[in-house]
């Protein structure tokens, strides 16, 4: 089979680590990659962004599979367009993107479907708004309804930050159109844990719980970024559970996606809220999380290919996964600034062999990740805020843990930075 996989981040060398393993692989191209996935494949110059360039390039090449890592192509209608030259791509249609690309289409769709989430109304006019806020008091939630890289959440503590918040997307249009429509939302209480399942129609293979960590600095401190950690299992959603999240939680989703004639292929991913009452859904993301895809791929047993292509192909009921009993633990190496956007760049990267040696030396596997890096004359040098995850597989989480982090000591890069503490929620359980 000929592959195709689209983004360029850790996530992406992931997918092409774990695809290239494979028997059933014949070419694996990356669009546009990074100087991890020019190790696992092919990287070619086409941007996650340019539809039509990815559907030339599908045309071209002969295609047998698109796999977005992003949810940006699948926004703008990549699975649409590659329907039309009868390509099968990994992933959902335009408008069942909008599960997350649009908070407020989220919220309908969850209201239709019954789905356990946060009490909320949306505003396009910021009286209604400030109204809600006033009445409802704090702590209180504030969205802008559009995609605004991580940035268009607001958890409020006080009246005042929130009415600021509205301000800010509303009138100051902080994040251009995406704050043109607001969604406020109760605050809820509780951990959070990541919930991806396989699907297709109305076929849900659940993958096992995982959890990121979003916030840059320990013990969830300072301003979010697009992920810090990640670890699986994670105890506050014990396998056990799964079964149940998927009929309450996935399944009524799928069926509501399904009524509106969009039935939904890709991955569906539920961050919950572990409140007192419960799991209830904070977001859905139509793709693999970033980096709990790295600890998720590091757990799954044998051959992930022929599974995607059959749910890209409408038989994904007539497979089935098989995971590892193992637990991984992923670490993210950043650089100094992120996730402000200046943040540093150019350093060079030593030490990935050493680092990946060190897990059958200690009984363990350890593999780095890379993602903002590129390749100058054969050395690794740093071009992204988060430069590379190091995930590593062990016993337990302990063991997992132990080898991510001895593996990150092993790597030399100046100017970098690491949460400490990811993983300790489910080792403190
Ligand atoms: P979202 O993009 O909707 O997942 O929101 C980003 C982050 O904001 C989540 O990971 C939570 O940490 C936080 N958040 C979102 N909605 C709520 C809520 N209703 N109550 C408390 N925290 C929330
Ligand atoms: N790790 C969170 C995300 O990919 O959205």
């Amino acid at each position: 089979m000929r592959v195709l996989v689209i983004g360029s981040g850790g996530r992406e060398h992931a997918l092409a680590w774990k695809l290239k393993q494979s028997p059933a692989l014949s070419a694996l191209f990356i669009a546009p990659g990074n100087a991890g996935t020019d190790f696992e494949g092919q990287n070619v110059p086409v941007d996650a962004a340019d539809i039509e360039g990815i559907v030339r390039f599908v045309r071209s090449n002969r295609v047998d599979l698109v796999i977005p890592g992003p949810e940006q192509p699948l926004m703008l209608g990549l699975k649409d367009r590659l329907a039309e030259i009868g390509a099968p791509c990994f992933g959902p249609d335009a408008y069942a993107a909008q599960l997350e690309g649009s908070k407020s289409f989220a919220k309908d769709v969850m209201r239709a479907a019954g789905t356990p989430t946060a009490r909320f109304e949306v505003f396009t006019d910021i009286e209604k708004a400030r109204d809600c806020v006033r009445e409802w008091g704090a702590p209180i939630v504030v969205k802008a309804d559009g995609l605004a890289a991580g940035k268009g959440v607001v958890v409020a503590k006080t009246e005042e930050e929130a009415l600021d918040a509205l301000e800010r997307m509303m009138i100051r249009r902080e994040f251009g159109d995406a704050g043109k429509t607001v969604v406020i939302e109760e605050a809820l209480c509780g951990e959070e844990v990541s919930f991806l399942a396989l699907c297709q129609d109305d076929t849900v293979i659940p993958l096992p719980s995982a959890q990121d960590h979003k916030a840059v600095f320990d013990n969830d401190e300072g301003p979010n970024t697009g992920g810090m950690g990640a670890y699986s299992p994670a105890p506050v959603l014990p396998d056990a559970c799964a079964a149940k999240l998927v009929d309450e939680l996935i399944r009524p989703v799928l069926r509501e996606l399904k009524k509106r004639g969009h039935p939904f292929t890709g991955i569906l991913y539920a961050g919950l809220m572990m409140t007192k009452d419960g799991p209830k859904v904070l977001e859905f993301n139509v793709r693999f999380g970033d980096p709990e895809c790295q600890a998720l791929l590091m757990r799954l047993d044998g051959d992930i290919l022929p599974i995607m292509h059959a749910a890209a192909t409408g038989s994904l009921a007539e497979t089935s996964l098989s995971v590892k009993q193992e637990a991984s633990l992923c670490v993210v190496l950043a650089a100094k600034g992120y996730p402000n956007s200046r943040y540093a760049k150019g350093m060079h990267i030593q030490g990935v062999e050493e680092a990946e040696a060190l897990g059958a030396e200690q009984g363990g596997e350890v593999k780095v990740f890379l993602a903002g890096v590129s390749q100058n004359h054969g050395t690794l040098v740093a071009s992204g805020g988060r430069v590379l995850s190091v995930t590593a597989l062990g016993r337990d989480i302990a063991h997992a843990r132990k080898l991510a982090y001895a593996a990150l000591e092993r790597i030399r890069m100046p100017m970098g930075h690491w949460r400490a503490d990811i993983g300790m929620k489910g080792l403190n359980r």
